[in-house]
């Protein structure tokens, strides 16, 4: 069993380094794609901390550019996302990192949950083609840094190696 590993005031490095780490377990020892995501996305929302909502959006390979939800921590979601819409649209089609200090001033934001302030999406690619993205919302204005998406790109990129053919 996958130990979700603690320590009395842990840095920020610290819980990242845990969440690669144990990241990097669920996956070696899993092959099953969904049980994987939401383990991942089950111990990102352990480490970080004032989240409201994590999980991944898939490509839906039964319909053309749209994005289908997979597995997630959080309210109930939008099921469905096109790539012509939102945050996660937009990471999907032009393939980078977005990070959002206020979805409010994002042009066409969809918003899942009213209690959203700021969202970090990281899109996911494999086999050199979009895959989907992970997706963090939270309810503090610019909660995302640098520091989160450097590490949580490293977790895509675990995500991506494992998948990778
Ligand atoms: N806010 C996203 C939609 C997904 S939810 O945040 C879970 C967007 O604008 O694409």
């Amino acid at each position: 069993m996958i130990e979700l590993k603690t320590e009395k005031q842990m840095s920020q490095q610290k819980k990242y380094d845990y969440l690669l780490e144990i990241s990097k377990d669920i996956l070696d020892t899993e092959d099953n794609l969904y049980a994987n995501l939401a383990n991942l996305s089950a111990t990102i929302n352990f480490y970080m901390d004032d989240i409201n909502w994590v999980g991944f959006y898939l490509v839906d390979d039964q319909k053309e550019n749209e994005l289908v939800l997979n597995a997630f921590q959080g309210n109930v979601a939008c099921t469905r996302i096109p790539f012509s819409k939102g945050v996660c649209g937009k990471c999907i089609s032009t393939l980078e990192t977005i990070l959002v200090e206020n979805v409010h001033e994002f042009e066409g934001h969809i918003a899942c949950d009213s209690a959203t302030n700021s969202e970090l999406v990281i899109p996911i690619i494999i086999n050199d083609a979009p895959f989907g993205l992970l997706d963090i919302d939270s309810p503090e204005f610019s909660r995302f840094s640098e520091i989160d998406k450097v590490n949580l790109e490293k977790l895509v990129k675990l995500i991506e190696q494992k998948y990778n053919a």
